[in-house]
């Protein structure tokens, strides 16, 4: 990830970029090398896809989230992918169980209502905290166990 990112960040006159390699659970880390690329005063878009599934304890991981978004000026976005356990996709649990027998980090699934607490104190945007495949213009197409959300601060 390191090489690619390297290999990317070659530079524009129209951005800049950085790659910096963290654990999510340095949240003082990451903004204050985010600091020297970013500019906390204007609005930044805050990703987190599939990444908080890998925060075991629900209240960190809430916590982490929070304490990033405080930090994110008015009008900041928060995009965030998760996850989910669906009674309807009882697969995609076996597979999770499969994943944190035999690999690492483990994966936490959460409810699609734990999920949208992220978004708590957050303008949640259409169509809400939904399948990832809703995300999608145009034709329809079947849920998946990811969920993901967009919220505007
Ligand atoms: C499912 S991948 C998603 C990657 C990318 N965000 C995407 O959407 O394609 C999960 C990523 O989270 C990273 N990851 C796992 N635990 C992490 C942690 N504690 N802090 C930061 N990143 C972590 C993994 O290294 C991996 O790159």
């Amino acid at each position: 990830m390191l090489v690619h990112a390297q290999a990317l960040l070659v530079g524009t006159p129209e951005g800049r970029t950085d790659y910096l390699d963290a654990d999510l659970r340095d949240v003082d880390g990451i903004l204050a090398a985010a600091a020297k690329t970013l500019d906390f005063s204007q609005p930044v878009a805050l990703m987190l896809l599939g990444v908080v599934i890998f925060i075991e304890d629900d209240e960190e991981s809430y916590a982490i989230v929070r304490r990033l978004m405080d930090a994110l000026a008015p009008g900041s976005h928060l995009v965030l992918s998760h996850t989910v356990t669906h009674p309807d996709m009882p697969d995609v649990d076996e597979a999770v169980e499969f994943w944190n027998e035999h690999g690492t980090p483990k994966l936490t699934q959460r409810t699609p209502a734990a999920v949208a607490r992220y978004f708590e104190g957050l303008e949640l945007l259409e169509p809400g905290v939904v399948s990832c495949s809703a995300w999608r213009a145009g034709t329809p197409a079947p849920d998946v166990a990811m969920y993901a959300g967009v919220g505007r601060k």
